[in-house]
């Protein structure tokens, strides 16, 4: 049976990129293939500065926008990472089969501990080894896929290549994992910066939709999107026209259709970006609505998370045992 896993991390309202780069399949797709687990992996937001208080907030909301994204807890498992301790006691096993020259050939640490030290801030040890962290996460279900957008995929091969020296080295225990991009929006980029992925801790809010902004907002962050001269008519060229590019792109995975044909039918940028804000408010409308019920039954979701940690528990404590003993630890 085929087993998927992935996450998201509760370090700020989750965006539009997290929806339609993960979110939205973990939905259509992910939760009907097999066994499916999805987490909100708090762990993963330690690595960085962060205010306790926020941490638990933006947890319990994400938890909520993956239930309100249409996870169906019938369907699959919805839990928090540090619920389950095998995540814990596995990263320190991945810490022992990788090197530290790969976690720091990983992009997102060389430019997240840039990002500090241009603070003036100094970089957690942690954001260095949080591969190993999200190796584990996956490594512990056995999942052979991982629904996530472009930017994990480096992390999710740095995965693979754990899991197979692991098995090399001592003995097979890992099934060898592989990234499932979404085939549209694997990469949203910001409205207001076209070259940077629309991130939900990025400081430029106008640029990012999130999923909770009110329809208004949407359409003034979509109809202030930067774009270009405009010249030559409204066409698709992620290079030289990045903003509209990424507007299509958007609207492709909205409203259907492909980039290239959709430019074809306007001829002005404003016409373009009016039904881009349309296609993203009814896209998000549904969220939104479910995200304010269970606002109202905040019982339902908790439930929902004990009974998923539970679950996700009893799947990953054999597989963590086996890599305790392959590795050579002592049984208790
Ligand atoms: P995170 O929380 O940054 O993002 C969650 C998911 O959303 C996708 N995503 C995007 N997709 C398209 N366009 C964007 N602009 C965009 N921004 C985010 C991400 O690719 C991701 O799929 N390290 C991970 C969380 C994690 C994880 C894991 C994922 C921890 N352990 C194990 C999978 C498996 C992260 O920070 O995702």
């Amino acid at each position: 049976m085929t087993r998927v896993f992935s996450g998201v991390k509760p370090t700020g309202h989750l965006t539009l990129g997290n929806y339609l780069g993960a979110l939205r399949q973990w939905a259509a797709v992910g939760q009907h293939r097999g066994e499916a687990l999805f987490c909100v992996v708090d762990l993963h937001a330690l690595t960085v500065e962060h205010d306790p208080a926020r941490v638990r907030r933006l947890s319990r909301q994400a938890a909520s926008l993956l239930l309100a994204s249409g996870l169906d807890p019938e369907l699959c498992t919805v839990f928090v990472q540090s619920h389950v301790d095998e995540h814990a006691r596995l990263s320190y096993v991945m810490e022992c089969v990788a090197t530290d020259g790969e976690m720091r050939r990983m992009i997102q640490y060389k430019e997240k501990a840039a990002r500090e030290r241009v603070r003036g801030g100094s970089v957690r040890l942690s954001l260095l080894t949080y591969p190993a962290l999200m190796a584990a996460d996956i490594l512990a279900y056995n999942a052979d896929e991982v629904p996530v957008g472009d930017d994990q995929a480096q992390h999710v091969e740095l995965a693979r290549d754990l899991a197979v020296r692991f098995n090399q080295r001592y003995g097979h225990t890992f099934t060898v994992p592989r990234a499932t991009p979404p085939a549209v929006a694997a990469r949203v980029m910001n409205l207001q910066d076209p070259a940077s992925k629309m991130g939900k801790s990025d400081d430029t809010g106008p640029g990012i939709v999130y999923l909770l902004d009110e329809p208004e907002v949407v359409r003034r962050k979509v109809m202030r999107a930067v774009t270009d001269s405009g010249e030559g008519g409204v066409v698709y060229d992620r290079v030289e026209r990045p903003g509209v590019a990424n507007l299509l792109e958007i609207l492709a995975a909205c409203a259907g259709g492909e980039p290239e044909e959709l430019a074809a039918g306007y001829d002005s940028y404003g016409a373009l970006k009016k039904d881009v804000a349309e296609a993203v408010v009814e896209v998000l409308r549904p969220v939104r609505e479910r995200h304010r019920e269970l606002c109202a039954d905040p019982g339902h979701v908790e439930r929902v998370l004990r009974e998923g940690a539970a679950r996700a528990r009893g799947i990953a404590r054999p597989t963590v045992d086996a890599a305790y003993r392959a590795i050579g630890l002592l049984a208790p």
